[in-house]
């Protein structure tokens, strides 16, 4: 088990800073709310988390290990996967093809085979269409087969960015109370990054609010939800 630590990381594009000072921990089985507006650097902490991007200070420690800089793909081996923003599956490949995607770093055959197994068991849905193309899937499917792929991976750490985007409430519900039960059975922390801020924070114990690429309150989910700073300050959801 294996608790991250993200201290004072700093991230560029180019000329652009889009982080600036962003720290935050996710312990052992936890899950931890990311909020913030647009442009506020969300995805790009998980990016930097996942190696996509490479912080030009500050460090990444998973397991007590400095995972900072590292390419993508040595992190995921490590145990930290990510679901990005859009979901990104594959159109043109099958449920089952898009799914064994996800399990590209390992080569435990039985142990892929099981996992995708579990991840049927998880999403029937997924398992009813498993020789439909991706692209063929509803926006709800299409999550659960990104939340799928990212869990082929057989991570400790699971990333999402913004997994309810454009999904109907009831769908968004089920979705978060998969990630919930994958919690409580599985040895598996998730950081959510999320603008859905009621939903985040009923299924997370934890949440960070950022602006301008800087975390600028924290607290326990209950605290947030009653923080009126939060929505107004930095959502702009009065
Ligand atoms: N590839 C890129 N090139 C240049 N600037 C970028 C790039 N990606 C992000 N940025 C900038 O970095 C800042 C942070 O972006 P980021 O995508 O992390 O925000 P976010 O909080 O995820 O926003 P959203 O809620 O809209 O997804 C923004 O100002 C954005 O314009
Ligand atoms: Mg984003």
């Amino acid at each position: 088990m294996s608790s991250l630590i993200v201290e004072n990381i700093k991230a560029n594009y180019g000329p652009i800073t889009a982080l600036k000072d962003t720290s935050l921990v996710v312990p052992e089985k936890a899950i931890v709310t990311l909020l913030g507006a647009n442009g506020a650097g969300k995805s790009t902490t998980l990016k930097c988390i996942s190696g996509v991007v490479k912080p030009v200070s500050g460090s990444i420690t998973w397991a007590n290990k400095e995972i900072g800089g590292q390419s993508p793909n040595s992190i995921t081996r490590k145990g930290i996967a990510q679901v990005p923003e859009g979901r990104r599956i594959f159109k043109d490949l099958s449920v089952t093809e898009n799914l064994e995607m996800g399990g590209y770093t390992r080569s435990d055959r039985a142990g892929i085979e099981a996992d995708l197994e579990d991840i049927f068991e998880l999403f029937p849905r997924l398992k009813e269409r498993h020789k439909q193309l991706g692209g063929s899937l509803s926006g709800g499917e299409q999550q659960m087969l990104a939340i799928g792929r990212g869990l082929m991976a057989d991570p400790q750490l699971l990333m999402l960015d913004e997994p309810s985007l454009g999904l109907a409430p009831i769908v968004v519900s089920q979705i978060f109370e998969t990630l919930q039960k994958l919690v409580e059975e599985r040895e598996l922390a998730i950081l959510l990054v999320e603008q859905n801020m009621k939903m985040a924070l009923r299924v997370s114990s934890f949440g960070y609010v950022m602006r301008l690429g800087q975390i600028m309150i924290s607290g326990s989910s209950e605290e947030l939800e009653d923080n009126k700073e939060v929505y107004e300050s930095y959502l702009g959801t009065a």
